[in-house]
């Protein structure tokens, strides 16, 4: 079969594709496998009753014959490209009770899922750009194309966003800086802050070669959570070179509200804020919502007549409820950031029991579902050491695809450092650590 440039840019092997094979064999496989490599949720009880519930109160009040009970309405009619107008509605009340944002329906629109939206977005605002000027008699000059990439303020980030330009990657990262900082009172653990100073200097950015700045807070990989300081100066910034500030709150406030740092959400017309409901616990419904200024919105909902008529509505139909009532904050504040915060706190001591002499550095858990560990000089990449702990049946993912833009062959610490999903159940969580020990403490004796 002969597929076009567009077909081969997405079929061709990638490293990621190849571990997300990985992940899907050891989901299928009959041997037993410490899966701390996927981005799934955990399952919580407390959190699927409510989700169950209103599942079923959707059925229960819905009649086969009335065109209007509302399961009827979501499954048997498309709605507009925009997305689901009652949940958008809802939407508008939920973020205007709890946030001084003052939206209406036209700040919002619905994909299928977050990673649809990025999808959209990097290509609305990374690639080839014409520049229509007008000259004296009101003509337009004869175009100019400039490529435009996607700043990541902080690399390492979002494994997820590395293929989603048509053409190419249009991508241009900071390497952060790397502050050792304590945890709870504990030494070994360091942060990411990003590097100002390069990022200002940056000649893309100063020669108008940046379409917008994203960064995701909470963070996936490393569970950093961007401080409020760090970004208001990147809203500033945003503003100066007349780009918007896309922010991947996909870990964030108020839902699945997986944060444990003190921070906090803004929002304005050049910001576009991007929300899912797979984290708190629904990645199956494939629902994300963007808030932006209108014309972001237009352009997203004609972008989603193009590719989906309409996005999905069964997610809006299950989350409507949950957002008229604020069931869905309760649920992150008083069952979803607690038990990954519980998590979090297993992690930390297993990790430090399983390689308390040894040069492990924890990122500082401050949010998301992740950890990242960083083996300073371990003696092989950690490429290899993934394969060493999937033959000891442990998934994790290495460090080296959350580079986006950055050259990784030319900077050591992108081979040094592993993402494990905290989201598995303790006995997981207990086993899969023991393992990374094991290996790595060999590898660090085998080095002496
Ligand atoms: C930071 C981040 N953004 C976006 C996504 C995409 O999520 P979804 O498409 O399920 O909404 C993920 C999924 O893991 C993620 O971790």
């Amino acid at each position: 079969m002969k597929f076009s440039k567009f077909g081969q840019k997405f079929i061709q092997p990638t490293g990621i594709s190849q571990l997300m094979d990985d992940l899907g064999d050891a989901l299928k496989s009959d041997q037993p496998v410490n899966m701390l490599g996927g981005g799934n949720p955990a399952k919580i009880a407390a959190v699927n009753e409510v989700f169950l519930q209103t599942y079923q109160a959707l059925g229960n009040d819905s009649n086969a014959s009335d065109p209007d009970s509302s399961a009827i309405i979501s499954m048997a009619n498309y709605s507009n490209p925009q997305g689901d107008a009652e949940f958008i509605d809802a939407l508008v009340g939920f973020f205007n009770r709890h946030y001084d944002w003052n939206l209406s329906a036209e700040n919002i629109a619905l994909t299928n899922g977050s990673q649809n939206a990025f999808f959209f977005l990097f290509n609305l605002f990374g690639g080839a750009f014409s520049d229509n000027k007008l000259d004296e008699h009101g003509q337009e000059k004869k175009s100019q194309s400039v490529d435009k990439s996607i700043l990541l303020p902080l690399a390492p980030e979002y494994i997820g966003y590395s293929d989603v330009h048509i053409d190419g990657q249009h991508f241009t990262a900071v390497l952060p800086h790397i502050d050792e900082v304590t945890h709870d009172g504990e030494e070994g653990f360091f942060k990411y802050r990003v590097d100002f100073e390069a990022l200002e200097n940056l000649p893309a950015l100063k020669e108008g070669r940046i379409g917008a700045i994203c960064c995701s807070r909470p963070t996936n990989p490393t569970g950093n959570v961007l401080t409020d300081d760090e970004m208001a100066h990147l809203a500033e910034i945003a503003r100066r070179y007349d780009v918007p500030l896309i922010i991947d709150n996909a870990y964030g406030m108020p839902f699945p509200n997986i944060i444990y740092s003190d921070a906090h959400l803004t929002w304005d017309d050049n910001t576009i804020l991007c929300f899912s409901l797979s984290k708190i616990g629904l990645p199956g419904v494939r629902t994300g919502i963007i808030v932006a200024d209108p014309e972001v919105i237009a352009a997203v909902s004609a972008m989603n007549a193009v590719v989906n008529l309409a996005p999905t509505r069964f997610g809006a139909a299950i989350a409507k409820p949950l957002v008229q009532n604020d069931r869905i904050k309760q649920l992150s504040d008083n069952d979803i950031k607690p038990f990954y915060q519980q998590q979090a706190t297993l992690a930390v001591r297993l990790l430090k029991e399983a390689l308390s002499d040894y040069p492990l550095m924890i990122h500082k858990p401050e949010g998301a579902i992740f950890f990242w560990l960083w083996f300073k000089d371990l003696p092989i990449t950690t490429l290899e050491l993934y394969e060493r702990l999937k033959e000891k049946g442990t998934l994790v993912v290495p460090s080296q695809f959350f580079f986006p833009g950055v050259d990784v062959d030319n900077y050591r610490h992108a081979h040094e450092c592993i993402r494990m999903s905290i989201a598995a159940d303790e006995q997981t969580l207990t086993d899969g650590i023991a393992v990374i020990g094991e290996v790595v403490r060999e590898l660090y004796d085998k080095a002496k």
